[in-house]
């Protein structure tokens, strides 16, 4: 079985973060301010909390310089070294994701996107994906509004199907921006077309595994939010004061 160290993390910052215009016309959303810290600092600290340090960012769009200004060689955070790669235009998740093949190296990853933030930790979930064979395992939680995300069918505790912002939601639960992945990965990616939004979506990618009864999931513990919108930039910087300040 691969040690903990043998996981890598991928923090994934493409975009152009259209939905906060015009917070994001001079700079990339990930590097705005949630409560007192750059947003890319939460996803950075939950993959380090779980025990990953071994972790590259994907970033993207004009200011993907100012990342290597404010992480540096991420020595801040007790790592020794992190790495970097640019994604060009927007071609979805998936896509960036691809452009970190060559770093996981036949290894095993925990993805997390650069603008979801959590109350607690993933060390119990990561360490449960370490102790699976294989496939993958995403974490999933109950929302209000699951029209906005990838939604998930949940029967007898295992997942039916998962849709990518349906109009009418099969369930209040969505998959969340934390996905845990074999190396298989990167081939099922390789077999992906865009979707109608002209993208490589996770959720094929979330589905394939789906198909071949290889797709794990855990309820996440605690508060989770995205940071899309004005809205949710605000709910996370609340929440994280609130954590703060506990
Ligand atoms: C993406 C994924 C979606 C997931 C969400 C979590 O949505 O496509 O499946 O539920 O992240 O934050 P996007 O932020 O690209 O709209």
């Amino acid at each position: 079985m691969p040690e903990m160290s043998d996981l890598k993390g991928v923090i994934l910052c493409g975009g152009l973060g259209k939905r906060l215009e015009p917070l994001t016309r001079i700079t990339n959303k990930h590097l705005l301010p949630v409560y007192n810290k750059p947003m890319v600092y939460y996803p950075l600290e939950t993959l380090i909390g779980s025990g990953i340090k071994d972790i590259m960012i994907v970033t993207g769009g004009n200011n993907a310089g100012d990342f290597l200004r404010l992480i540096g060689n991420g020595s801040e955070f007790g790592l020794h070294h992190i790495n970097y790669t640019y994604q060009r235009g927007e071609g979805g998740i998936a896509e960036a994701l691809r452009l970190t093949e060559h770093f996981v190296d036949g290894s095993r990853v925990v993805v997390i996107l650069g603008d979801n933030i959590i109350g607690g930790s993933i060390k119990k979930y990561v360490e449960r994906f370490r102790g699976q064979d294989n496939g993958a395992r995403v974490l999933v939680k109950k929302v209000s509004d699951p029209e906005r995300f990838g939604v998930a069918e949940i029967k007898d505790g295992r997942i039916l199907s998962i849709e990518e912002k349906p109009r009418k939601p099969k369930s209040n639960f969505v998959i969340t921006g934390i996905y845990m992945y074999d190396a298989k990965v990167f081939e099922i990616i390789k077999t992906l077309k865009p979707s109608s939004r002209g993208e490589l979506e996770i959720t094929d990618v979330n589905n394939a595994y789906l198909r071949d009864g290889r797709l794990s999931y855990d309820i996440l513990e605690g508060w989770w939010t995205d940071c899309g919108l004005p809205e949710t930039i605000y709910r996370a910087s609340t929440l994280a004061r609130k954590k703060g300040l506990r």
